[in-house]
């Protein structure tokens, strides 16, 4: 079955090749139905696309087994400080979070790789923006997880780190 809707007087012409009826154009409920649901299929599409997930984890940095001593870097004389080095060739930032508390955070960053450097209350990755805070959680600009820790035991009486 088909229904005839009014066009107002706009249909189609002479030379026209659709099919449809001058003034009129005929409209069969199952083109209706197929075109409803493409528009569905369309707003989906569209939902799926601005939810769409953003690349988070493509690198994963391997792991660190090391001792450091913290005399060796200044800036962990006092809590808060931070010491950017590297250990067993992985960038990492180490962290004075308290008296006796340290973390470690890998600078490999979660979303391409890139060394992330250190910045005011935090850290940044300069090939897209990433920023974190000071204890590695993504704060803005390129979406992404947050920086890896690593296992960090602190040895008050040795002075030093077991990393890993
Ligand atoms: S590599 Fe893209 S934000 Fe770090």
């Amino acid at each position: 079955m088909s229904e005839r809707i009014e066009n107002k007087g706009e249909g189609c012409g002479a030379g026209c090749s659709c099919g449809a009826e001058a003034p009129g154009l005929l409209v069969s409920p199952m083109d209706r139905r197929k075109f409803l649901s493409l528009g569905a299929y369309a707003a989906a599409a569209a939902a799926l696309a601005a939810c769409a997930p953003v690349a988070t984890n493509v690198t994963s940095p391997g792991s660190v087994s090391a001792t450091v001593k913290v005399s060796d870097y200044s800036t962990l004389a006092t809590v808060g400080g931070v010491a950017v080095t590297t250990v067993n060739g992985t960038p990492v930032a180490i962290v004075r979070t308290g008296a006796t508390s340290f973390i470690t955070l890998s600078r490999v960053c979660p979303h391409q790789g890139s060394t992330i450097g250190q910045i005011s209350g935090g850290f940044r990755c300069p090939n897209h923006g990433a920023t974190f805070n000071t204890t590695g959680g993504w704060v803005g600009g390129q979406r992404t997880s947050n920086m890896q820790s690593y296992a960090t035991t602190y040895n008050a009486a040795a002075g030093t780190l077991t990393i890993g």
